[in-house]
């Protein structure tokens, strides 16, 4: 589903190349979840914003469903990106003027999709999710856990190949923070759903099927959580 070979990335901050990410390799199958952990300032933004075609690599391949997307132009990585791939915010990432049900729905509006289907699909997600019956509220309305669900659901109206989320549980309390882990591992046990998932939190991923670690830009091996070496 995703294969990354020999990535690497540097910032360039004034007269001076920042490297920040060195030579990443590692493999994501479909319907895997994994938790991508390191410490503040290790790259796991970064990483997570070069898979998610959100800007491009100084080195290396990410290939995303059998497509190179380092080798896209922008207008097509950005036709990729809304049709393949799906992304959660640690801030979720709402527009205030729309109501829940608008939110979700805005990733489809840019491909020719009847509204009344929009309106089902985005309906089904929120049922999915939890949160159906606060579909004509307005984000402000909502506790964040809820926004949060508003914001997986937006992430998979799509129906994209993998789903990225940065600390997607970071802005929660701790319950809070445990049903939306929840959520997002029953999504990927009972929908098949493909994520790589940022985190500070070790609590969460304990609960994935397999870690990669970053320590200053490089990958530590990746281990699977019943303790056999992956
Ligand atoms: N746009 C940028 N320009 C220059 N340097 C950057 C930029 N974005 C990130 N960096 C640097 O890259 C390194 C990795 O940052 P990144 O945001 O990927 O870390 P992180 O692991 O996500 O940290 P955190 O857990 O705090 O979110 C840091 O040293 C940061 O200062
Ligand atoms: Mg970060």
């Amino acid at each position: 589903m995703l294969a990354i070979e020999r990535l690497s990335h540097s910032f360039r901050t004034g007269q001076e190349d920042t490297p920040v990410l060195h030579e990443l390799s590692f493999r994501v199958e479909q319907g895997e979840m994994v938790a991508l952990l390191g410490s503040s300032g290790s790259g796991k933004s970064t990483l997570l914003n070069l898979m998610a075609g959100l800007m491009k690599p100084t080195r290396g391949s990410i290939t995303i469903a059998g497509h190179a997307i380092e080798k896209m132009s922008e207008n097509r990585l950005a036709e990729f990106r809304r049709t393949h791939i799906g992304f959660i915010f640690q801030s979720y990432e709402l527009i205030a003027h729309l109501t829940v049900r608008e939110n979700v729905e805005l990733p489809l509006v840019f491909q020719s999709i009847a509204a009344s289907e929009r309106k089902q699909r985005a309906l089904a997600l929120l049922e999915q999710v939890g949160i159906r019956d606060k579909s004509d509220l307005f984000p402000s309305q909502l506790s964040g856990g809820q926004q949060q669900r508003v914001s997986i659901a937006r992430s998979l109206i799509t129906k994209p190949a993998i789903v990225f989320a940065d600390e997607p549980t970071g802005n929660l309390d701790t319950k809070t923070e445990a049903e939306i882990i929840d959520l997002l591992i029953d999504l990927n046990e009972n929908s098949g759903i493909t994520f790589v998932i940022v985190t500070h939190e070790h609590e969460v991923a304990r609960r994935t099927q397999r870690i990669l670690q970053l320590r200053d830009g490089y990958l530590l091996e990746g281990y699977e959580q019943d303790g056999e070496t992956g």
